[in-house]
C-alpha cells in the first residue's frame, strides 16, 4: 500500500509506523477495505503512534500477569477512536467502552467490532463511576490527550478503583499545578515535563512509570503507566 506512512504534509518515520506495518490487521486499513476512511485521516500516522505506545504498554502488562483477569478497557475522552479500535482488534477477549461527551465524532468503524461499545458520558460525572462500580470484573484504563482537569480526574479514578489494574494516560495541554513544587524540573527540562510530574505524583497507588516515548510523533509524548500489582 503506497500511501502508507506518509501525509499531505510529507514523508515521516517512527520505529510505531513501522511495527504497525508488520501487523496483520494493518491490512484492514489499506484502499477499499474495511478501515480505509480511517487511515485517509491526516492525523492518522501520528495517531497510530500514540495508539501503538499505549497498546504495547497493556501488552506487557497483561503478558506481566497472565493469572490476572482484565475483562474490560475503557478508554477515556476516545475522540474518533482509533485507540479503541485498535485495543478491539488485538484484544478480542477484551470489551471495550470507549467514552466520550461527543456523540457527534464519526466512529462508523464500531460496527465491524462485537467487542467495543460507544458511552456517552462525561468523565467528571459521577455517572461514570456508576458506571464502573457496575463492572464486574477487572479493567486497564487508557487516555490519549486528556487535557488539563480530565488528566487528574483520569488518576483520581484510578486511585478509587481497586478493579483498575493498569492505566495509561498521555497528557495534553498543561493545567493548574503547583510550579514552585516542580520549579527544578521545569526550569531544567520544561513546562510539560513539570505537569507530568505533577501528575504523576497524584498517581498512585502502584508502580508509576513516566517516560517521553519518541516514537509518538507529537511533543506530547509522555507517557504516565500505573501498574497497582506492583509497588
Ligand atoms: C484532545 S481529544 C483526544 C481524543 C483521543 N483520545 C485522541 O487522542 O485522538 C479530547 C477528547 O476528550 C473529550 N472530552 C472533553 N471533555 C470531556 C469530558 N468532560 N468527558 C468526556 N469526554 C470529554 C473530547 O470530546 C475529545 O474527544
Amino acid at each position: 500500500m503506497k500511501d502508507m506512512g506518509s501525509t499531505q504534509k510529507g514523508v515521516f518515520s517512527s520505529k510505531y509506523v513501522d511495527e504497525f506495518k508488520t501487523y496483520r490487521i494493518y491490512k484492514e486499513f489499506g484502499p477499499g477495505e474495511k478501515f480505509d476512511k480511517i487511515r485517509r485521516k491526516n492525523t492518522f500516522w501520528k495517531e497510530i503512534t500514540e495508539a501503538i505506545a499505549v497498546r504495547n504498554r497493556i501488552k506487557r502488562f497483561i503478558l506481566r500477569n497472565k493469572d490476572l483477569e482484565i475483562k474490560y478497557v475503557l478508554d477515556l475522552g476516545c475522540g474518533k477512536g482509533l485507540l479503541t479500535l485498535l485495543t478491539a482488534l488485538f484484544h478480542k477477549d477484551l470489551h471495550i467502552y470507549c467514552i466520550d461527551t461527543d456523540e457527534t465524532a464519526n466512529r462508523d468503524y464500531m460496527h465491524h467490532l462485537n467487542n467495543a461499545s460507544f458511552v456517552k458520558m462525561d468523565i467528571k460525572s459521577p455517572q461514570l463511576e456508576e458506571f464502573i462500580a457496575s463492572l464486574d470484573g477487572n479493567i486497564i484504563m487508557t487516555g490519549i490527550h486528556l487535557c488539563t482537569d480530565l488528566s487528574i480526574r483520569f488518576l483520581e479514578l484510578h486511585r478509587k478503583f481497586d478493579k483498575i489494574k493498569f492505566s495509561v494516560l498521555v497528557p495534553c495541554c498543561i493545567g493548574k499545578f503547583p510550579h514552585s513544587r516542580f520549579r527544578f524540573i521545569i526550569r531544567e527540562m520544561g513546562i510539560y515535563e513539570g505537569w507530568c510530574a505533577y501528575l504523576s505524583c497524584l498517581a498512585g497507588p502502584g508502580k508509576v512509570i513516566a517516560d517521553r516515548d519518541t516514537g509518538i510523533l507529537s511533543d506530547k509524548n509522555i507517557v504516565i503507566s500505573i501498574d497497582r500489582t506492583e509497588s
